[in-house]
């Protein structure tokens, strides 16, 4: 299979060139990823020399010749790269599973693996353009880190405004529930500003491992909110000394720049498909890596403060994989109160698995009662009260029995 890509790749990229002026060439590499074939040409000539520019603008032209659905071209010193998408059934299977590795969160090819987890590049960001894949990739990076660190070493605080990481709803390392609405994001940021300056003031510098992680930046640091952008551009610039890091994800550098500060302060960026050329050089910091030609769908290229580029393949979670996620017993604060006042006694778990929360009657009745006559689904299970599947089936018939007086009282 490779070497028919291979064949097809390197045949469109010399016709192409046969076609145009451009001096003569010499094949340098060729290498596959996951989502591309490369093609490296180098000068054979001072025509070719002066080409290389010209030679990237042809991606259009050699991508329909070997009827692929697109080329990344780019230059590094006097070799051209030319990348040729791959189509997505040989990609699609690039799951968590398949990267057993610890710390590995995707791979450049089956046998290169890219891992996070080690905070040497201490602050990171996220961009892309919607569907690039960043809430995936901040899933795989969170699941990483959840099996890396016990809870004791790490804390996590996580601004999700679009409910997309409800998969961690109650992990372990959560140092308080997942921030959504616009005054719990306040708050979390908040939070780890206040341990950075308390850490600061008593000069705490191997204290606990504090992890902000904060997706769609622009909804959670709003323009107007000052203080919260200058509470993390002091993170990004002196958090570091003090153990504490930021996971920083965001469509684009936000409108007019607004997030320049925080930009010039994040070592370890990864950058899926953005708008343009010029979104790309502002969010990797690099110009000429053209990740504006990237397919989306977690195709990324990973750029670091000392200079290094990588294009890789996101490593995709499966349902399984939340199973071994270490979850913790905290019990939401309860919703308001309600005029339920419902007393039959719960059974007690007395099963094995992962440890499970405490429930009152006060608590299930007031969950019961906002979802009116639904019935407990599993899923709703799991993200409200932490149950495992014996325990589910022990509190569904309390709540079904709940909502069946909920339902004669409505009647009376
Ligand atoms: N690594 C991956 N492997 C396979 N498919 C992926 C991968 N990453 C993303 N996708 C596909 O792309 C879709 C969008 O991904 P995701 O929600 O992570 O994008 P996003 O950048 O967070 O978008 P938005 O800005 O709209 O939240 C996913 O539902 C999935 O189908
Ligand atoms: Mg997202």
């Amino acid at each position: 299979m490779e070497t028919q890509i291979s064949k097809l790749c390197v045949t469109a990229t010399q016709r192409v060139l046969k076609n145009h002026p451009l001096g003569s060439w010499r094949l340098h590499n060729t290498s596959m990823g996951f989502r591309y074939f490369r093609v490296e040409i180098s000068p054979l000539d001072g025509l070719a020399g002066k080409s290389l520019e010209k030679v990237i603008k042809l991606d259009e032209q050699m991508a329909m010749t070997a009827k692929s659905t697109g080329v990344r071209s780019y230059r590094n010193k006097g070799v051209v790269s030319i990348e040729y998408n791959l189509p997505e059934t040989m990609w699609r299977n690039c799951t968590k599973k398949m990267l057993s590795k610890p710390l590995t969160i995707g791979a450049v090819t089956p046998n290169q693996l890219i891992s996070f987890g080690d905070f040497t590049f201490p602050h990171t960001g996220i961009f892309g353009t919607s569907g690039s894949g960043k809430t995936t990739l901040i899933k795989t990076i969170l699941w990483t880190l959840a099996l890396k660190y016990n809870p004791r070493d790490l804390q996590l605080f996580i601004c999700d405004p679009n409910s997309q990481l409800t998969d961690f709803d109650n992990l372990a390392h959560l140092k308080s529930p997942i921030a959504r609405s616009d005054s719990d994001m306040a708050k979390a940021v908040g939070a780890v500003h206040a341990t950075y300056l308390e850490r600061k003031e008593a000069g705490t510098l191997h204290g606990t491992r504090v992890l902000l992680l904060i997706d769609e930046a622009s909804q959670t640091l709003t323009k107007k909110d000052t203080q919260a952008i200058q509470q993390v551009i002091d993170l990004v610039s002196k958090g570091r000394t003090f153990n504490i890091n930021v996971i920083f994800g965001n469509q684009d550098n936000g409108k007019n720049g607004v997030y320049s500060e925080i930009l010039t302060n994040l070592a370890n960026r990864f950058i899926g498909t953005v708008v343009n050329a010029s979104e790309s050089t502002t969010c990797s910091g690099k110009a000429g890596l053209e990740c504006h030609k990237l397919q989306g769908s977690g195709d990324f290229v990973r750029v670091r403060s000392n200079g290094t580029a990588i294009r890789f393949q996101v490593a995709n979670l499966t349902p399984d994989d939340f199973e071994t996620l270490p979850r913790s017993e905290f019990v939401p604060p309860p919703e308001p109160a309600t005029s339920a006042n419902y007393s039959t006694e719960i059974p007690q778990p007395n099963v094995g698995g992962r440890p499970q929360s405490i429930i009152t009657e006060e608590r299930l009745a007031q969950v019961a009662w906002l979802h009116k006559e639904d019935l407990l689904t599993y899923s709703n299970g799991l993200k409200y009260f932490n149950l495992n599947k014996a325990r589910f089936k022990q509190v569904r018939d309390y709540w079904l029995n709940f909502t069946i007086e909920l339902k004669e009282l409505n009647n009376d």
